[in-house]
């Protein structure tokens, strides 16, 4: 089965133009881009596409992953799902960090 123009009903709706709850964040902003989602694995260097989370939070995650909110607030927020639910759960993918 071919994927192209089948999992997404149009345009807007592909990955890189979405964004989160606030509609103001994309989602590539904590991700990175669709061929290189974090924790991503470059051959030529294993660190080489997570630059930006290492920069700023020290792990090569998600922006914000495992409640590292003070990454983007100044202040203790809460667990509100405010960006998207799926932010509150541990990062899952771990093998990947080996
Ligand atoms: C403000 C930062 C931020 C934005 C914006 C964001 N996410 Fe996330 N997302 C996270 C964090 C942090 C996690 C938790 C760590 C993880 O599981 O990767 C997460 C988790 C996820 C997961 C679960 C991954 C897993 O293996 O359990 C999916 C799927 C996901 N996000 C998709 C999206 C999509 C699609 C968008 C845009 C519509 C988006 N995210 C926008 C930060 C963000
Ligand atoms: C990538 C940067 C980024 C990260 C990481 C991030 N936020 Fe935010 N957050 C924002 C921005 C930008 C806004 C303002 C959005 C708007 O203006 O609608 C916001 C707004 C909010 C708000 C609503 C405003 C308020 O002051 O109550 C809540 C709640 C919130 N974030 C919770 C969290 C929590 C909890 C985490 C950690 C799990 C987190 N955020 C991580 C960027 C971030």
């Amino acid at each position: 089965m071919r994927a192209f123009n089948i999992w997404t009903e149009n345009f807007n709706m592909l990955y890189r133009m979405r964004f989160d709850n606030t509609g103001k964040i994309p989602c590539i902003a904590c991700h990175s881009s669709p061929h290189a989602v974090y924790p991503a694995f470059n051959e030529f260097d294993k660190n080489r596409d997570n630059i930006q989370p290492l920069q700023y939070q020290g792990a090569p995650l998600p922006i914000g992953a495992e409640m590292r909110c003070e990454v983007c607030h100044i202040v203790k927020m809460d667990r509100r799902s405010f960006h998207h639910s799926n932010m509150f759960k541990a990062f899952r993918n771990k093998q990947l960090l080996k």
